[in-house]
């Protein structure tokens, strides 16, 4: 690892170069953070559980045709994706009332929304993550119209792929948040869905318990975070076998 050229350090993520042009690699931490960073907190094994609970799920996306930067895993916490320019914008689907939703039009968490919905947000963490509507996003050279376009329309199938792969497994796929990327390979742009899928950027409820198990959990105080986390991994058939069974409680670094 020593040898490698960082690129970027997230708050759950660090990207170093990859081993060939127009490859990185994503390693996961165990970090969690939440309301910008105000809320902090090292959850042991999470990264790892992250890593093969995306890996699934972008593998499985793949299958059905969504373009993802995905190319391989590479270790427990590590794994090898294609390089795209990443569009500043988080992508957020939602089939439930939940969270800021909830909390804008006052409509409580659980009501089923009419329809689903997608919605935009600037990348921007002093900021707050502000909703932007597309006109924002066109007028401030976010993304082309006809990427709008494609990021909903893709969301959308993204959507439906995912709300069937987990009814399966007894969750509801309350509203998750996506990541768009532009990768140019022989001069031609593709959009490619990129960074994570995972409890961290989920909201996933047991459908007969409705015990939430995502990063709610830490968001809320509620315990039992990596615990919720294996809990899916269980369900979709991968726990890895190393991650620490009877672990630690999560530590508190800072709440504020
Ligand atoms: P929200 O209700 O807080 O807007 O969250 C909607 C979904 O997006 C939820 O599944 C959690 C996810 N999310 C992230 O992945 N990163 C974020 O920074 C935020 C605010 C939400
Ligand atoms: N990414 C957000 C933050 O660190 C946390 C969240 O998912 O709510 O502030």
């Amino acid at each position: 690892m020593k040898n490698r050229k960082l690129l970027y350090e997230g708050k759950a993520k660090i990207l170093y170069e990859g081993p060939e042009p127009g490859t990185i690699i994503q390693f996961f931490k165990d970090d969690a953070t939440a309301f910008d960073n105000k809320k902090h907190a090292t959850l042991e094994g999470k990264g790892v559980l992250n890593n093969r609970i995306s890996e699934h799920i972008m593998v499985s996306l793949d299958s059905v045709g969504i373009p993802t930067h995905f190319i391989k895993r590479l270790n427990m916490r590590e794994q090898l994706v294609k390089k795209c320019e990443i569009i500043p914008l988080e992508v957020v689907v939602r089939n439930i009332f939940a969270g800021q939703l909830s909390k804008r039009l006052g409509i409580e968490e659980g009501t089923p929304l009419r329809r689903s919905i997608v919605e935009f947000y600037y990348k921007d963490d002093a900021l707050g993550d502000p909703l932007v509507s597309e006109e924002h996003i066109t007028a401030m050279n976010w993304a082309m119209p006809h990427e709008i376009d494609e990021m909903m329309a893709l969301s959308l199938r993204i959507n439906d792929f995912l709300s069937g792969l987990f009814r399966g497994l007894g969750i509801t796929l309350v509203d998750f948040k996506l990541e768009y990327g532009r990768n140019f390979e022989n001069d031609i742009m593709r959009i490619l869905l990129a960074d994570e899928i995972s409890p961290d950027s989920c909201r996933l409820w047991d459908m007969k318990t409705n015990e939430k198990l995502d990063k709610d959990r830490f968001r809320r105080d509620l315990g039992g975070v990596t615990e919720a986390y294996q809990e899916v991994a269980r369900r979709l058939g991968i726990m890895p076998e190393n991650t620490p069974a009877n672990h630690a409680g999560p530590v508190l670094v800072s709440d504020n």
